[in-house]
C-alpha cells in the first residue's frame, strides 16, 4: 500500500529530537524554528515530558468517558490557572479542527442559531464547519458548501457592524493571529468590537487559539492582549506538545446538556498526562515571558535587516515577509543553515518555536537569515 500523497515534502527525516534542536538519519542537526508547525512548546522530548507520559502509560493508557477521569479534572483546574480563566468549563478533543468544529456547534446549540462570521485568510481546519470557516476554496469540497457563513474583511469594524444587524448570528470565529493567512494580528479594537456586538445580540465570540494560542504570543491566549474575554477559546497544537490532544474553554454562561458533546479518545489518560506536563513546565519555566522576550528581541533585530517588507508578530508567533525575488530563503535556511521554519503563502517565513528557546538559538537565527538577506 502507498501513502495517500497529500503534502509535497522535505526529503528529509527527522530520527531524534531534544530541545530546539532535531537530528536526520544522517546524524545532521537542525534548529527548529518552527516547533513542528507551532506544536512543540516546552522544546522536544522534555524529560518531565517524557516521564509523565512513561509513567502514566505503566499505569492506564486509555479508558472510556463513560467513567470518571480524575486526570480530566486536573487538567481543567491547571489550565484555568494558568490561563486565567478559572470559571470557564473545559471539554476534550483530539485536534484542532475538532476543537473548532465542537465550538461552532456548541454556539449554535446555544443560541439556536445558525449564521457564523469569519474572516478572509482565516484558517480553522479541515472537518465539515472548520472547513466551511475556512477562507481556502481550494480545500472546501462540495458537501462542507453552505449558506452559513459570511467572510467579511479581517479586523474592519464597519463590515463586522453591518453583518450583525442584517442576520441573526450564532457565532464569530476569529484567530487572535492568523496563523497560515499570514501571521495577521486581529486588532485590540476590533476585538472589543466583537465581544460587544456579540454581548448586545447574544451571539458567541469563539477564538481560534489552536496556533495562537497556550502562551506563544507571550499571554496564554493571543486573544487576551484585547483585554476583553471570549466566550470560547479553542486549542490544540501546543497543548500537548506533540500528544494529539484539543480542547475548548467555555465561559459559565454555556451550560452543558447531556450527550450535546462527546468524544472517544478526548480526555484519555496520555493525552490528560500530556497536556499536564505542557502546563507544569509552561508554569515552573514561566514560559510565556520567555516567549515574549525572546520574540521581541528577534522582532528588533529582523526589522534592522535589509530586504524585508515586513515583520509583524507577537511573541514567538513571528512572520517575516519577504519581496518575491527573495522566495529562495527559506528553502537555504534549511538546506544551508540547517534551520527549519514555517511558512505562509505568497511568501511570509513563519517562525513558531518551543516557547523555551534560548537567545542562543535565536541569535544563530539571526546570524543566518542575514546571510541570506545579504544585497546580491
Ligand atoms: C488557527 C488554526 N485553527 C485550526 C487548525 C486545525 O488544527 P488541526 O490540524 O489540529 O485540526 C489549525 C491548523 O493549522 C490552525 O492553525
Amino acid at each position: 500500500m502507498n501513502l495517500f500523497d497529500v503534502y509535497p515534502l522535505n526529503d528529509i527525516t527527522i530520527v531524534k529530537a531534544l530541545g530546539s534542536y532535531v537530528w536526520d538519519d544522517k546524524g545532521e542537526k537542525y534548529v527548529d524554528m518552527y516547533g513542528g508547525h507551532a506544536v512543540i512548546s516546552i522544546g522536544h522530548t522534555h524529560p518531565h515530558y517524557v516521564q509523565r507520559l512513561q509513567d502514566q502509560l505503566h499505569k492506564v493508557g486509555f479508558y472510556s468517558n463513560s467513567v470518571k477521569t480524575p486526570l480530566q479534572v486536573e487538567l481543567a483546574e491547571k489550565l484555568g490557572k494558568v490561563s486565567g480563566k478559572n470559571d470557564y468549563q473545559l471539554f476534550l478533543c483530539n485536534s484542532g479542527a475538532e476543537a473548532n468544529e465542537n465550538a461552532l456547534k456548541l454556539a449554535s446549540f446555544y443560541n439556536g442559531r445558525k449564521k457564523i462570521i469569519t474572516f478572509k485568510k482565516a484558517f480553522h481546519g479541515r472537518t465539515s464547519l472548520a472547513v466551511a470557516v475556512t477562507d481556502n476554496p481550494n480545500i472546501v469540497a462540495p458537501v462542507n458548501q453552505t449558506d452559513n457563513v459570511i467572510f467579511l474583511p479581517f479586523n474592519n469594524e464597519a463590515a463586522l457592524e453591518e453583518a450583525f444587524q442584517q442576520h441573526e448570528i450564532s457565532s464569530v470565529i476569529i484567530e487572535g493571529i492568523q496563523g497560515v493567512g499570514g501571521i495577521n494580528i486581529a486588532s485590540d479594537l476590533f476585538l472589543q468590537k466583537i465581544r460587544s456586538l456579540c454581548n448586545v445580540h447574544n451571539a458567541v465570540y469563539i477564538a481560534d487559539s489552536v496556533q495562537c494560542g497556550y502562551g506563544r504570543s507571550g499571554q496564554f491566549y493571543a486573544h487576551d492582549h484585547s483585554g476583553v474575554q471570549a466566550d470560547i477559546y479553542t486549542m490544540a497544537k501546543g497543548m500537548g506538545n506533540g500528544f494529539p490532544v484539543g480542547g475548548i474553554s467555555i465561559a459559565p454562561k454555556i451550560q452543558p446538556k447531556h450527550f450535546m458533546l462527546g468524544t472517544t479518545f478526548g480526555g484519555n489518560h496520555l493525552a490528560c498526562a500530556a497536556a499536564l506536563a505542557v502546563l507544569e513546565i509552561i508554569e515552573q519555566d514561566d514560559l510565556m515571558t520567555n516567549a515574549k522576550n525572546i520574540g521581541n528581541y528577534l522582532m528588533e533585530e529582523l526589522k534592522k535587516l535589509p530586504n524585508i517588507i515586513e515583520v509583524r508578530g507577537r511573541g514567538l508567533m513571528i512572520g517575516i515577509e519577504l519581496p518575491e525575488d527573495l522566495k529562495e530563503v527559506k528553502k537555504n535556511l534549511l538546506f544551508k543553515h540547517k534551520i527549519f521554519t514555517g511558512e505562509a503563502k505568497p511568501n511570509v517565513i513563519r517562525l513558531l518555536p518551543a516557547l523555551n528557546i534560548s537567545k542562543k538559538e535565536a541569535d544563530n537565527f539571526l546570524e543566518a537569515i542575514k546571510v541570506e538577506l545579504q544585497p546580491l
